[in-house]
């Protein structure tokens, strides 16, 4: 191989791995192929303080001991180390003990003959050092024809770890951000904690401290995920991760391995040995989501951790134990799921040891001005630069509207009023806008109008269907919360003409 193609070799070398720790080891190969090379240390300088960091060493023969990373220019030195930069040649220095440049410039553990070449930037400003044993005339030549890639190297290295060190900060940054938010929103955003989730709150305060599993039911949109993550906040877990999976976006072939983990080569496609949740969630709390959605097979593995708290990764042998408190949440009817045949009863034994229900918004009207005064804050810093207050009239309106979407919707309604307003107030009714209220006049004052009885039963009915969720039969079913028999009701909404189907 003649010595073009090497060098060539090496700026494809620095191109392709900018750590030069693992790049310098490849160029002594490279070099040992041409002339005796036995080590090669790549050195930093930094001309503010005058110090010489070792960045890299490449060694075919190990010495003894390990180099020092650092050394400090001498004052005596500070003369000769200008002038063997400004000459830019490599050299080669004896063992003399007395030598200040030496001193300065090889770290002390390499001792005997070496070539010390100086390294700088493409603007001639020093950036460090190579120094190769052992020191002979062709190791010399060579390593001359390695100046630039190895100076660009250097400076590339540098670059590398400062970036290195500006996203580990940013990282930290986040991690801490975000430690702090969830703080916050714990603390400070559970709106209605005194007023209509005053009940809930108070269970919240009771099952936190204790290791007990928690089962969360509420309609989509309520609040869930919040009171999951204060009864985290509130919990011996505190300190630990808080992570929520929602097991109805896992496609079912996948619950397995991603609840569990699996072993490299378990499956096709697990190219990796995998951690899954539970192993991740170790010391702080798994939030299970929707956990009516889980398949039958997967429900199995969920009942022995619940049992036992042990588990195996997929095609993995090793038991692993983990310790996990575990929050569920559902917004399906699991009695419902359970006489389906879709959920296990065992499991619903374990997971439901203390149940925890969210009131749908509509039943906790008292809380909509709180919330959307709330919300308005936000939206208008958000969006306009400072905080919206919701009017006297905005407020009615929005009481009168029945939340089939809950809080989650009472935000988006709340945000499109702030964008519609164009920051100047809130455009309430342009955001109602196609959802009419539900809550009629009549229904606030009946004795206000003429009342019609087929009209009055409709509105019955349809209220206890969308409780329902569509379901007209069991114990949360819409003729149980009517206390009137199935087939009455469905015979009663045969006449009237609703359609169960539209409130699924
Ligand atoms: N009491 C509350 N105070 C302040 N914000 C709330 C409150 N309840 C819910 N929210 C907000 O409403 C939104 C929906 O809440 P969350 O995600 O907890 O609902 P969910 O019941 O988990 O919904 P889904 O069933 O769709 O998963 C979130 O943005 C949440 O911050
Ligand atoms: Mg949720």
């Amino acid at each position: 191989m003649c010595e073009d193609r090497l060098l060539e070799d090496v700026w494809r070398e620095f191109c392709c791995e900018m750590d030069v720790v693992r790049s310098l080891p490849h160029l002594l190969e490279r070099l040992a192929a041409f002339a005796p090379a036995d080590r090669l240390v790549l050195r930093s300088f930094d001309r503010t303080t005058c110090v010489f960091d070792t960045v890299a060493v490449a060694e075919r023969t190990l010495l003894a001991d390990a180099l020092p990373s650092r050394s400090v220019c001498l004052p005596e030195a500070a003369a000769l180390l200008h002038d063997w930069f400004r000459r830019g040649e490599p050299a080669t220095w004896d063992a003399t003990a007395s030598d200040p440049l030496r001193s300065s410039v090889v770290p002390t553990g390499l001792s005997g003959p070496v070539v010390v070449a100086p390294l700088a930037d493409p603007d001639g400003r020093p950036v460090g050092a190579v120094c190769l044993q052992p020191a002979l005339v062709e190791s010399g030549r060579l390593l001359r024809r390695l100046l630039e890639p190895l100076s660009v190297a250097l400076v590339n290295s540098g670059r590398l770890e400062a970036s290195n060190r500006l996203r580990e900060a940013a990282e930290a940054d986040k991690r801490a951000a975000l430690a702090r938010l969830q703080r916050q929103d714990i603390s400070d955003s559970i709106v209605g904690a005194q007023t209509g989730l005053r009940d809930v709150m108070e269970r919240v305060e009771q099952v936190a401290p204790t290791d007990a599993t928690v089962l969360i039911l509420g309609e989509t949109g309520s609040g869930k995920e919040v009171v999951a993550r204060a009864i985290h906040a509130r919990s011996r877990q505190a300190r630990g991760p808080f992570l929520r999976v929602n097991c109805g976006a896992i496609p079912s072939e996948l619950v397995d391995s991603e609840l569990f983990g699996h072993e490299r080569g378990s499956f096709t496609g697990a190219i990796a040995t995998r951690k899954g949740w539970f192993e991740r969630a170790d010391g702080g709390t798994l939030f299970l989501d929707e956990v009516g959605e889980l398949p039958l097979a997967a429900q199995v593995r969920l009942l022995r951790v619940l049992q036992d708290g042990s588990f195996e990764r997929v095609g993995g042998e090793q038991v692993r134990t983990v310790n996990v408190r575990l929050v569920a949440a559902t917004h399906r009817d699991m009695y419902e799921q359970i006489e389906g045949g879709y959920f296990r009863e065992d499991l619903w034994y374990r997971i439901g040891v203390f149940p925890i229900v969210l009131p749908p918004l509509r039943a906790r009207v008292g809380d909509i001005p709180a919330l959307a005064a709330h919300f308005a804050a936000n939206a208008g810093i958000r969006l306009h630069g400072f905080p919206l207050v919701p009017s006297a009239e905005d407020l009615c309106m929005l009481q009168d509207y029945a939340w089939p979407g809950n809080v989650r919707e009472l935000a988006s309604v709340v945000e499109r009023a702030t964008i519609l307003g164009g920051g100047r107030r809130l455009a309430v009714k342009e955001a109602l806008g196609v959802f009419a209220p539900r809550r009629t006049s009549e229904e606030r004052s009946p004795a206000s109008g003429p009342l019609d009885l087929d009209a009055a039963v409709r509105r019955q009915i349809e209220e206890a269907l969308r409780r329902a969720r569509g379901c007209i039969e069991g114990p949360r079913g819409a003729a149980a919360l009517l206390g009137v028999n199935p087939h009455t009701l469905r015979s009663r909404m045969r006449k009237l003409g609703i359609d169960w189907t539209a409130f699924r």
